[in-house]
């Protein structure tokens, strides 16, 4: 057994993880459920299982990252994850506020990645110095995966791709600020 401590959602947790093999050679199972069966994280969510969806992302050292394909023993120790569990106060984040009000979803399954996905890039955006309001067109582009970086490529499987965007750009109008 190996073990990794991270700060997850601000708090320091530790715990051990099964690991294969050593150097190059080395796999261990997938950070999503170690999130979830460890820790009690119900916001990222097992869809596609082969980085395509989104539905897993969490944001690890503030980059959105697929957790069903990310392999605890390449995460570093003492790294920061915040997950959507995590990401409330008193009152909920403006995009979780925003998701809801516009009804941003069916069956929501996708929301998680929607949420975290667009928080990172969003935070991204920020700390770039870019403080404009994303476009719809822009928000398009980083839901389909043609973001420079490459982070996006989020599905929706019922299609309210409409008002995702919408919530995505009116929270954003409160995250710029
Ligand atoms: S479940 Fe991880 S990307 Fe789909
Ligand atoms: S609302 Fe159902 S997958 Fe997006």
């Amino acid at each position: 057994m190996a073990s990794r401590k991270i700060l997850l959602n601000g708090k320091r947790v530790a715990a051990e993880y099964q690991a294969i093999g050593s150097g190059d050679s080395e796999t261990s199972e997938a950070l999503l459920y170690w999130l979830r069966e460890r820790f009690g994280q119900q916001g990222p969510r097992f869809g596609c299982g082969v980085s395509q969806c989104g539905a897993c992302t969490v944001l690890l050292d503030d980059v959105p990252i697929r957790s069903c394909t990310r392999q605890l023993h390449t995460v570093d120790d003492n790294a920061e994850i915040r997950t959507l569990d995590g990401l409330s106060g008193k009152r909920p984040h403006p995009l979780q506020r925003e998701f809801v009000e516009l009804q941003a979803g069916q069956c929501a399954f996708c929301a998680n990645g929607m949420i975290m996905g667009s928080l990172g890039w969003i935070e991204g955006r920020i700390t770039a110095g870019n403080h404009e309001v994303p476009s719809e067109a822009e928000i398009e582009d980083f839901l389909s995966g043609a973001t420079p970086n490459g982070q996006g490529n989020y599905i929706c499987r019922c299609g309210t791709h409409t008002r995702i965007v919408a919530a995505i750009r009116s929270a954003a109008k409160e995250m710029v600020r």
